[in-house]
């Protein structure tokens, strides 16, 4: 059943877990987030981004969506995800999508305010939730003290944000970043930081940028040719942390596509002779599940989608 991010954030918030947000962008990514989600009867959020829509088409990757979200049991959300303008956010809203997300994180405050405001206002009348971003997701470990600082989610502003702009969810920066290189050195998120935001922020952070870069499927992948040295992401321990102290949505993208990636490899590296489709996305498939199974356990989902 399709819900919004808000009916499955206030639950979580309460619940003291997370719901994972998962990229999709075609029929193989869809089938195996929500086949997963199904399996371990959890909430789940949907993401599309607007690369996908244009990669794919936003009435199909809707239309599959809302069949996927009538078919299921579980509640889950469809959302936009990093959506940066208002013509694409009413055309997802028109299509079905039941969340989305203003990404005007790059913006001076005042603008970022004004723009998520605008969108709230179009969006809240039609049912559908909003999540805005302050602090920019970046890589910060060779910036400067001043310079972290400035891309970081200030506590002060984020609570100004919030009430200014009368969004249903925030996402936050605490030192993560979006893909497969995260960290050069030793993983470091800014907890201190999230524990002040939490103090005077209520509705519900999001996560972006939360991929753990398995170093299993790193691996695996290399085995079968792929080149990604130097990848790494955020350790599942601080996953756990980041929950327990308030994060209840966790974006998750980079790790699907490693699964996916690794999986087709083996495939064809193995099985030269191969060249059905479906013995090829079949095996990717099923390693995106598995991910995402892996992802709904450690967010404490798991079993929480009876509403
Ligand atoms: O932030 C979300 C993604 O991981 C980047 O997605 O390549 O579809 O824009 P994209
Ligand atoms: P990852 O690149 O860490 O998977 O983050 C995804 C994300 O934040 C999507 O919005
Ligand atoms: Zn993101």
């Amino acid at each position: 059943m399709l819900v919004t991010n808000k009916e499955l954030l206030v639950n979580a918030q309460r619940g003291a877990y997370a719901v994972g947000a998962f990229n999709i962008q075609n029929l193989e990514s869809l089938r195996a987030v929500v086949e997963a989600a199904v399996e371990e009867l959890s909430p789940v959020i949907i993401a599309i981004t607007p690369s996908a829509i244009k990669y794919a088409g936003l009435e199909y990757l809707a239309t599959l969506v809302k069949k996927a979200a009538d078919l299921s049991p579980i509640p889950m959300s469809l959302h936009l995800d990093h959506g940066t303008d208002i013509e694409t956010i009413i055309k997802c809203i028109d299509a079905g999508f039941t969340s989305v997300m203003i990404d005007g994180s790059h913006l001076p405050f005042k603008e970022n305010v004004c723009l998520t405001r605008r969108v709230v206002e179009l969006a809240h009348p039609r049912g559908v939730s909003v999540e805005g971003e302050l602090g920019r997701l970046a890589g910060i470990e060779e910036k400067a003290i001043v310079e972290r600082e400035a891309i970081l989610t200030d506590p002060e502003e984020a609570s100004e944000f919030v009430k200014l702009t009368g969004v249903d969810a925030l996402a936050i920066s605490i030192g993560t970043s979006h893909g497969a290189y995260k960290f050069k050195g030793e993983p470091q998120l800014d907890f201190e930081r999230l524990r002040l935001i939490r103090e005077k922020v209520n509705v519900p952070l999001v996560l972006h940028g939360a991929s753990s870069v398995p170093q299993w499927i790193i691996e695996k992948a290399t085995k079968y040719g792929a080149k990604l040295e130097g990848a790494k992401g955020i350790p599942e321990e601080h996953i756990r942390l980041a929950i327990s102290m308030g994060i209840t949505k966790i974006n998750i993208d980079t790790d699907l596509r490693l699964a996916f990636t690794a999986a087709i490899r083996e495939v064809l590296m193995t099985s030269p002779e191969e060249f059905d489709p479906r013995k090829i996305l079949g095996p990717a498939v099923k390693a995106m599940k598995d991910v995402v199974k892996e992802k709904i356990r450690l967010f404490g989902s798991y079993g929480k989608g009876g509403l």
